[in-house]
């Protein structure tokens, strides 16, 4: 008779043991020093322990501390790490609320599961998140105050203490919640010019991600290595870099952002809003980027105030392409979508010698991104007639410290 192997506990949102805060923090004003840091958290956090013996234990929402692992930790020394951001919201029907959290859940098992970490059923994480914003969402996003968030950082480490290469044997699941600064609030560094991003078109000596690769997963090891030419793009006055990949130079996504452009097509004359594919697996499947997408989609095949309708394309272009766009005055206006940067206009990308402005030619056209921001911010914020958008992802039960 042969013995049945014994089954790994699930992650299980419903087993979560609460240890509240007896030490609770001040909460930083719109703009302080703290907010700005990106580094100041809530009075609590979400941690999970995974075993390969067992599985997951039961997870907690308890007070905000470091952590502690081994210096042998397999994450510290082989980037078993994966992570996901997220916001929540306060609306302005007073609920708190999260954006699409099951595309986040799902993506973060895929990483996981691309940095050889364990998976889970991912419905559990917007519901260990409910929990943690249920206990610190009445403090750090008060009903008073609608339009607020916070960043939601989830992540996962081989925390594991075998330095042998090696899958890790354990994992920690940890959700933290970090006070952070409103992109729309920056406003322009030159008077009288609109805001807007400026991008540094990536050099071929560096790429972020390559064929068979891990650029479609939301890995740690995805940022580490970007972060030198990041840093020279910031020192030379720009804002992201514009990552290019391969002999022509095809465009893939802007800094921790995907990236969008609307123009002229050459062919037929009409007008495309138009993304980088997720065909080959080099860029993240942002969940703005999709939202944005299926947004298009439907709301804008036919005009909407002065805007035209556009096509809605996914598709390989080049910097090549974006350059004779512009020389030939057929783009509309660019733009970048994600989490932590929302949708945000470039402003300029610059290619080797060649600086192009994004917002010049076809400004009397554009607007697209303004209006699609505003759709997404009516359908996060709970706005009037999209309380109830199957995108907003509503908390309840929140209780006061
Ligand atoms: N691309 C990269 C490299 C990112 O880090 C992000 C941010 O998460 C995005 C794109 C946008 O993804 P999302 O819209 O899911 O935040
Ligand atoms: C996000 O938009 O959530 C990101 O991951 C960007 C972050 C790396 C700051």
């Amino acid at each position: 008779m042969g013995s049945i192997a014994p089954s790994l506990a699930e992650l299980d949102a419903s087993a979560v043991k609460v240890t509240r805060s007896t030490n609770l923090r001040d909460v930083p004003l719109p703009g302080s020093a703290e907010e700005l840091s990106h580094s100041y958290c809530t009075d609590h956090m979400v941690t999970a322990r995974w075993t390969a013996t067992n599985g997951w234990e039961a997870p907690e929402v308890r007070p905000f501390e470091n952590l502690s692992i081994p210096p042998t930790a397999s994450c510290l020394h082989y980037a078993t790490e994966c992570f996901e951001g997220m916001k929540v919201y306060r609306g302005y029907d007073g609920k708190l609320r999260l954006f699409r959290p099951d595309c986040n859940g799902e993506r973060l098992v895929n990483s996981a599961k691309r940095s050889s970490l364990p998976g889970f059923r991912y419905e559990e994480l917007k519901r260990l998140i409910a929990k943690l914003m249920q206990i610190d969402g009445p403090r750090w996003l008060p009903k008073d105050q609608p339009g607020r968030f916070l960043y939601l950082r989830p992540a996962m480490i081989g925390s594991g203490p075998h330095l042998g290469v090696q899958k890790p044997k354990e994992a920690l699941l940890f959700v933290i919640a970090v006070p952070w600064p409103d992109p729309a609030k920056k406003q322009t560094d030159q008077p009288g010019v609109p805001y807007g991003l400026k991008l540094y078109a990536s050099q071929p000596d560096t790429i972020r991600a390559w064929p068979g690769g891990f650029g479609y997963a939301k890995l740690g090891a995805n940022y580490g290595p970007s972060l030198v030419a990041h840093s020279q793009a910031q020192e030379l006055g720009f804002d992201q870099v514009l990552w290019l990949f391969g002999e022509d130079r095809q465009v893939t996504e802007a800094g921790a952002s995907n990236f969008f452009i609307v123009w002229e097509n050459k062919e037929s004359g009409k007008l495309e809003l138009v993304t980088p594919t997720l065909e080959n697996q080099l860029i993240l499947p942002g969940v703005t980027r999709r939202s944005v997408l299926e947004l298009a989609r439907t709301r804008l095949s036919q005009a909407v105030g002065k805007l035209a309708p556009v096509d809605v394309v996914e598709k390989q272009f080049t910097i090549d392409d974006i350059q004779q766009a512009w020389k030939e005055g057929r783009i509309v206006e660019a733009f970048v979508c994600g989490t932590a940067y929302f949708v945000t206009p470039i402003r300029l990308i610059r290619n080797g010698d060649v600086d192009m402005n994004m917002q010049e030619a076809g400004a009397e056209r554009a607007g697209y991104s303004t209006q699609i921001k505003s759709w997404l911010e009516a359908i996060m914020f709970g706005m009037k007639g999209e309380e109830s958008h199957e995108w907003g992802y509503v908390i309840d039960n929140e209780t006061e410290q």
